[in-house]
């Protein structure tokens, strides 16, 4: 169990949907500072210190962990959707988009961070991941096989940091109402309730957690039968509904 008030937090991708809803959450819990990561950091919650953040540059990484230097608590939320076909593509750059942000974002955050959590006393770091990580999700190649990734490094990451006491937690989120779902149809979730779900998990300690309830249902259908889970997903692949860019 961690207590998260009186804590500095540091969210990526904390200028908009589900990162504002963590960064507000973490405020209205009493964190002491809550650093908004963002590419463009003119845009943050109020209360909320900006700080010019792309995870895919290392410099900008490198000097977020200086500046950032009193983080118990990180929460790796930036991320990118590109809603194209991993294979029958006329997009083949854009899954090495999703790894290196979804991925190698993480990562970069991660590896920085570490020694700075480790001087304030371990904390914690949580992952923002996906249904799609979970469960290979042919709608979505190239994020689902990113997001897949970034729950492994959640569970390497745990192993690694474990000495130091730091806990990492792999939040598996379903379908948000941000603008990254901006082209879906059908429920969507609060992101308030996300990032809600997400610190309830942080403060418990939990390994993996599930935020919402697309996430809880489809881990239920993968338990009770992954071949015919497998074989409805690739059916959403042709559904005339869903509008996926080859
Ligand atoms: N919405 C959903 O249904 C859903 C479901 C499952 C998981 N998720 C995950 O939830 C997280 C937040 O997504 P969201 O739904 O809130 O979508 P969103 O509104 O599109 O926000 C994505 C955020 O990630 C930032 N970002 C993208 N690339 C970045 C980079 N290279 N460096 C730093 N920041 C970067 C964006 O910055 P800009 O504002 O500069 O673009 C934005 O702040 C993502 O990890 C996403 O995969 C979302």
């Amino acid at each position: 169990m961690i207590e998260l008030a009186g804590r500095a937090a540091l969210v990526t991708g904390g200028n908009r949907g589900i990162g504002r809803a963590f960064v507000e959450e973490l405020l209205a819990r009493g964190a002491a500072r809550v650093y908004a990561g963002a590419r463009d950091p003119g845009d943050v919650a109020a209360g909320a210190v900006p700080v010019r953040l792309d995870v895919t540059d290392l410099g900008q990484v490198a000097a977020a962990a200086g500046v950032c230097s009193d983080v118990s608590v990180l929460i790796n939320n930036a991320g990118h959707f590109a809603n194209r076909r991993l294979v029958l593509t006329d997009d083949p750059d854009a899954a090495r988009t999703e790894m290196e942000v979804n991925f190698f974002g993480t990562l970069n955050m991660i590896r920085a961070f570490a020694p700075v959590l480790a001087a304030n006393g371990g904390g914690a770091i949580a992952n923002v991941l996906s249904v799609a990580g979970m469960v290979p999700t042919p709608f979505m190649g190239g994020y689902s096989t990113s997001k897949a990734a970034a729950l492994w490094l959640g569970t390497i990451a745990r192993a690694e940091l474990e000495p130091q006491g730091t806990q990492v937690t792999s939040l598996i989120v379903g379908s948000v109402d941000t603008r990254m779902a901006a082209h879906v149809d059908g429920r969507k979730e609060d992101p308030r309730d996300v990032a809600r779900a997400g610190l309830r998990a942080v403060e418990r300690g939990e390994s993996v957690a599930d935020t919402d309830w697309m996430a809880v249902d489809a881990r239920a259908r993968m338990a009770r039968d992954p071949g015919r889970y497998e074989r409805q997903l690739a059916k959403l692949l042709h559904a005339p509904t869903l509008r996926t860019g080859r």
